[in-house]
């Protein structure tokens, strides 16, 4: 059992019997837990064992430390590996650092080196444990940021018509199934985030389907019309949005995905004209893809913001989470397709989506 007050257990393959013992003592001075291999086949039976560190001489009985090297490397890359080589096998010991070595010692080796040696190696794992730890936090806050970022989307959206739908109904009005379409439709895009979350890490089933490019970008003018209609007008603000549509074409593509990009689009755009103004959806049929154009006539962006916009957690708004943009790039790039601006301050800003229709080939391309 590694105790918690050991600095940490050392696995040493050295078939000299003597020089292994020094080393023994040494560890354990130092409040190491040596594990000690007379031979490659010992040392292989010791690889059940948690090793923080292991000392590996070059010339065994049983085989080449150099081989064993790369199994341990192998087995696990980040094991700091120190080689023990004689004075007149330097050339070994230079191949043992091209295939991964953390260090090597020349036999007869100073205590202090070796020690020092160890104590080093150990320092460089920790750090890289650590690293490597933070970086799964940081991972882990920016997808549960991405998720609460799209399902605040969608919880808006059907708050909104949800309100819409009893004013209705109180007023007597006849609309009720349309609300409840598009309501239905962004829970079904809210259960694709969560099937999306589930099948992480299993090879994500494809929810690609043909569909008619404009259906979802009329789908999607609906499903946010209460955000940039209803709301607005409730602050006393006016936004129309005009759409300008080419004739139907059939793209592959995941629709909620799709419809999750336009909808960042839409509402990054809105609050880009907070006097109101026009929000304009295009699309573009070209020989091998679709193109979507959303402007706006709002304040625009300075050459700075628009070189960062992308970023993930890069917002200008107080309220902002920065995170929008970065998914929808995600996203469109998974398409094997792009997503560029255009903006003048002042003025107003352009995004264009394009998607190729064999996205199928295209994305293999892509990757
Ligand atoms: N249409 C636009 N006009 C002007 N600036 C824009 C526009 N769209 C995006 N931006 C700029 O890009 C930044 C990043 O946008 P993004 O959608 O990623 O995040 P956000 O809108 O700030 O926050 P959220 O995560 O809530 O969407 C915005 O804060 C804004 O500065
Ligand atoms: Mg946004």
């Amino acid at each position: 059992m590694t105790s918690a007050k050991t600095n940490g257990t050392v696995l040493i393959v050295e078939d000299f019997k003597d020089t292994a013992d020094i080393i023994c003592r040494l560890l354990k001075k130092k409040n190491y837990r040596p594990l000690v291999a007379y031979s490659l086949s010992e040392a292989r039976e010791k690889l059940g064992e948690p090793l923080d560190v292991a000392v590996l001489d070059i010339n065994l009985p049983d085989g080449n430390g150099l081989d064993f090297l790369q199994e341990l490397k192998a087995l696990n890359r980040e094991l700091p590996v120190i080689m023990l080589t004689a004075y007149t096998e330097l050339d070994n010991a230079i191949k043992s650092l091209r295939q991964g070595a953390d260090d090597f010692i020349t036999k007869p080796f100073e205590n202090d080196y070796l020690i020092h040696s160890i104590a080093r190696a150990l320092e460089k794992k920790h750090l890289t444990d650590r690293l490597r730890q933070s970086e799964k936090f940081r991972l882990l806050g920016e997808l549960a940021a991405g998720v609460a970022h799209d399902f605040n989307n969608l919880l808006s959206s059907i708050s909104a018509h949800l309100y819409l739908l009893k004013r209705e109904i109180k007023e007597g009005g006849c609309q009720g199934a349309q609300h409840i379409k598009t309501m239905e439709m962004a829970i079904d895009d809210g259960a694709a985030i969560v099937s999306r979350l589930n099948s992480m890490g299993k090879k994500s089933a494809d929810d690609r389907q043909f569909i008619d490019f404009n259906n979802l970008v009329e789908d999607t003018i609906l499903m946010t019309r209460p955000k940039w209609d209803h709301e607005q007008r409730r602050k006393g603000r006016k936004i129309n949005l005009e759409s300008q549509l080419a004739p139907p074409k059939t793209v592959y593509i995941n629709p909620s995905d799709v419809r999750e990009v336009l909808t960042n689009l839409i509402f990054n755009a809105i609050d880009a004209m907070p006097k109101g103004g026009t929000i304009t959806i295009k699309t573009e049929n070209m020989d091998d893809a679709v193109k979507c154009m959303v402007s706006d006539t709002g304040i625009g962006m300075t050459p700075e913001v628009k070189e960062r916009i992308f970023d993930p957690f890069f917002t200008t708004k107080g309220q902002g989470t920065g995170i929008g943009l970065s998914v929808s790039y995600a996203i469109v790039a998974n398409h094997g397709g792009t997503l560029t601006v255009e903006s003048v301050p002042g003025e107003g800003s352009t995004f264009t989506i394009t998607l190729p229709l064999n996205t199928g080939d295209a994305l293999k391309n892509f990757q």
